[in-house]
């Protein structure tokens, strides 16, 4: 068997699609821009190229975006003053600080700082605290993203056994949550293994669904996966170099050899990765919607 590749530049395509309608009829109907800013501190050329995708993507679907860019020695204080600026700044609905920040800024500190009503990252613990209640919130972009490719790939979660690989704030504890939630992609039973899990494999192979974030490239390998098991790939890993400079990247899964195990698999890149970003933008619209009393 060869699994069915889950496309999520194709899923991504579908609701950026649905966005770009909603957000002209907001211009339209309302006089409503939504607007996002992106603040990156530092070089990491990684993040360089995660904020560049953010701030096109939301270019292409009529949103209003701003990019700051600080210098690696930024302090404090001046990251801390500027989230203030735009938390007070009617322009801009989503607040978006690219992690990880460098060492000398305490991230918890600039993450509490931004407004929860725009905090389209969804880490603010206000947001964190509403998810794990099921309450309505800003749902973290990538865990939302792997719920929409659950959904709309038509697998089945209710009842079955999911283990996370990670427990990362940003993928691993929500995702868990979510998944475990009466609803929508939820009704699983969940284990969350990591790095101190005595025997990761005994945990995959009786596994229905395996969603991988734990920026290892190619460590789920085929003999750790049952036949028929749904994969989702978080990892986006820097393998290499092309000769024309462009990174060469690997997922958390050995996706040539489980992909024929696999009922339904994503791939690296064009999986995840597209998801993320679309859903910040529905975060960001949804952000604009609320701030124009609109919902
Ligand atoms: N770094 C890696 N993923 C993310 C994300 O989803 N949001 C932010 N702000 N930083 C990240």
């Amino acid at each position: 068997m060869s699994a069915k590749i889950i496309s999520g530049t194709e899923v991504a395509k579908a609701i950026r699609e649905e966005l770009t309608a909603e957000v002209a009829e907001l211009k339209a109907k309302h006089n409503v821009v939504p607007g996002l800013v992106t603040i990156l501190v530092g070089e990491d050329p990684a993040s360089q190229s995660y904020v560049a995708a953010k701030n096109k993507t939301a270019h292409a679907l009529g949103i209003h975006s701003e990019q700051v860019t600080l210098p690696a020695d930024t302090s404090e204080t001046d990251l801390l003053a500027l989230v203030d600026k735009f938390n007070k700044d009617p322009k801009i609905n989503g607040i978006l600080v690219q992690l990880p920040l460098p060492k000398h800024i305490n991230e918890t500190k600039v993450l509490y700082a931004i407004d929860p009503e725009k905090d389209v990252d969804g880490f603010h613990p206000v947001n964190v605290g509403k998810m794990v209640l099921g309450e309505q919130c800003y749902l973290p972009c990538t865990p939302h993203g792997i719920l929409e490719l659950l959904k709309r790939s038509g697998v089945k979660t209710s009842g079955a056994e999911v283990v996370v690989i990670g427990r990362s704030n940003i993928v691993g504890k929500p995702i868990a949550n979510l998944m475990l939630q009466k609803r929508e992609a939820g009704d699983a039973t969940i284990t969350l293994c990591h790095t101190r899990t005595r025997d990761l494999a005994a945990h995959t192979r009786r596994a229905d669904i395996i969603i991988a974030a734990v920026g290892v490239p190619k460590m789920v390998t085929a003999d750790m996966v049952k036949d028929g098991v749904v994969v989702i790939d978080v990892g986006v890993n820097r393998i290499g170099m092309s000769e024309s400079g462009k990174a060469i990247l690997a997922g958390d899964v050995d996706f040539d050899a489980v992909k024929e195990k696999a009922s339904f698999i994503t791939p690296v890149p064009g999986g995840v990765g597209p998801m993320t970003i679309t859903m910040l933008m529905k975060n960001t619209v949804q952000a604009a919607k609320q701030a124009a009393g609109l919902i």
